[in-house]
């Protein structure tokens, strides 16, 4: 029987399963691990606590069952962040996170000075600060001691897998969140490069996510427990990875998350370019592309208000205070922009926002706009992708929100489609471990793979009733934003 080891590297933690040749989980392992936030607005993480974490959580994992039949390892990762190695790959700095907003200047420069067009045409993207191209501008300026000792730069998935394999490679769906890669053409774009400062050495060799980029080193096979034998893949962006490990491949699927980030993800077998670039149109982990809207808080909401703010980390209990029959006649809003907001509307001055409290507003009237505020910040980008004539009548849905039963139906009514759910929502490390599987053979391609091993539970669908007055409630909703614009910039000078 031969295992593979799938990973999530997200922001909060590092997930790692083990899943034997039919797909079945056998063990699952996590670590968390810190993130800091060194100033408002900013976010960084050691790249050796995720590091540590891997290797902790593999051994767990081979504690139990036999390493020795470890074929192979596939790891999603959160986006864009900027890892920076020195000649003898050192760390430079922390890595500045994805939702890092520090590059407002940067963004500006890009989206203005260079402009959106020329940004578009090289990159199919424009820029948003999580992106990583504004953040080596941000270093270039405010760190050149810095910058000078840059040798290698790499996204935090493919640091874990360079101290695997001792390869500095990337994957086309991660390296797309970059703002360096011609996306459409797969291939790193020469003059956004030069635009950066970018050394071509610098930069990873790009493969497919489901190519084999090395095999594990000798000594770090030993110290995992695993085969010598075992192979290591491009991987993908955590999104990417999603996609794969809840089926949304090929032509027009859509899933979305909601992890730290929420996402709304449409795959598609062809490129294409949202032309306001509200949505950001990367390269797919099966091969060919997709259009994707982020926002900066989703699942992050919840924990931030339970923690935080009321003092409890008992998630379930909290929400089972809310009486559904409150479900759409809500009076309190929610804006979800705890750390700025990217889709759609790329505003780092963005805060998070409580409307409508009364003396009467209870705990789980609050708590209740915070999943509500979330699922309309959803819907915002559903819009967008409307708006380019795309129709949309399910996803599928993973990320530790999709745990929620009452978030779901919540999202189902505020969205108006059905929402199916996954046997596992651990939608990165499944689809991880998806490719490694695909690479060494177990599948024809990811496709193939992912529509094989992927399975629904459970259908979320909207009624009626509800829909209805979410409609009502999203049109109120809409007019929060555009009438706090002016005053957020202002309140931050
Ligand atoms: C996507 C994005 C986030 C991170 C979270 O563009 O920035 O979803 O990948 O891990």
């Amino acid at each position: 029987m031969s295992y593979y080891i799938g990973a999530d590297l997200g922001t909060s933690s590092l997930k790692l399963m083990l899943v034997d040749k039919a797909g079945k989980i056998l063990k699952s392992a996590t670590r968390e691990y810190e993130v800091t936030y060194p100033k408002i607005g900013w976010s960084e993480q050691n790249p050796y606590d995720w590091w540590d974490a891997f290797v902790s959580g593999v051994r767990e994992l081979t504690a139990e069952f036999d390493g020795g039949k470890v074929q192979g390892i596939g790891v999603g990762g959160q986006m864009h962040g900027l890892v920076a190695l020195d000649k003898s790959d050192k760390v430079i700095r922390p890595a500045i996170l994805w939702n890092d907003g520090r590059t407002e200047k940067e963004v500006d420069y890009l989206n203005n000075v260079i402009g959106q067009k020329a940004l578009s045409e090289m990159t199919a993207n424009v820029a948003f600060a999580g992106f990583t191209a504004p953040k080596l501008l941000w270093m270039r300026e405010n760190e050149p001691e810095n910058f000078a000792k840059i040798t290698k730069i790499m996204l935090p998935k493919d640091y874990i897998n360079y101290l695997l394999t001792g390869n500095h490679a990337t994957d086309l769906s991660d390296a797309s969140g970059m703002l360096t890669l011609d996306v459409k053409n797969r291939c790193w774009s020469e003059k956004m490069l030069e635009i950066c400062g970018i050394e071509r050495s610098w930069c990873a060799k790009l493969y497919e996510s489901y190519e084999v980029i090395g095999k594990v080193k000798a000594d770090v096979a030993q110290l995992l427990g695993i085969s010598k034998n075992a192979v290591v893949v491009a991987g993908a962006g955590d999104n990417a990875a999603a996609a794969i490990g809840t089926a949304t491949v090929g032509e027009g699927k859509c899933n979305i998350s909601l992890g730290t980030s929420g996402t709304v993800f449409i795959s598609s077998e062809s490129f294409s370019c949202d032309s306001n670039n509200a949505l950001h149109s990367f390269c797919h982990s099966d091969g060919g592309y997709h259009l994707m809207g982020c926002i900066l808080s989703a699942a992050s909401c919840n924990k931030w208000f339970c923690e935080k703010i009321l003092g409890t980390s008992d998630f379930r209990g909290e929400s089972d205070n809310i009486d559904e029959s409150k479900l759409g006649g809500n009076n309190v809003f929610f804006l979800p922009y705890l750390m700025g907001e990217r889709s759609p509307i790329n505003d780092t001055n963005a805060t998070g926002v409580f409307l409508g409290l009364n003396p009467e507003t209870s705990r789980a009237d609050m708590l209740l706009a915070v999943f509500e505020g979330v699922a309309f910040a959803i819907r915002d980008n559903i819009e967008v992708a409307k708006s380019l004539g795309i129709k949309l009548s399910r996803s599928t849905v993973c990320g530790g929100g999709a745990k929620s039963k009452l978030w779901l139906k919540i999202l189902a009514n505020v969205l108006a489609i059905e929402l199916d759910v996954p046997t596992s929502e651990e939608g990165p490390g499944y689809g991880g471990a998806i490719l490694a599987m695909t690479a060494c053979g177990e599948f024809a391609s990811v496709k193939d793979g992912a529509s094989k091993l992927v399975k629904i539970k459970e259908t979320v669908r909207p009624e009626e009733k509800l829909t209805k007055l979410y409609e009502e409630r999203y049109q109120k909703y809409k007019k929060i934003y555009p009438a706090l614009k002016a005053l957020y910039k202002e309140i931050k000078e």
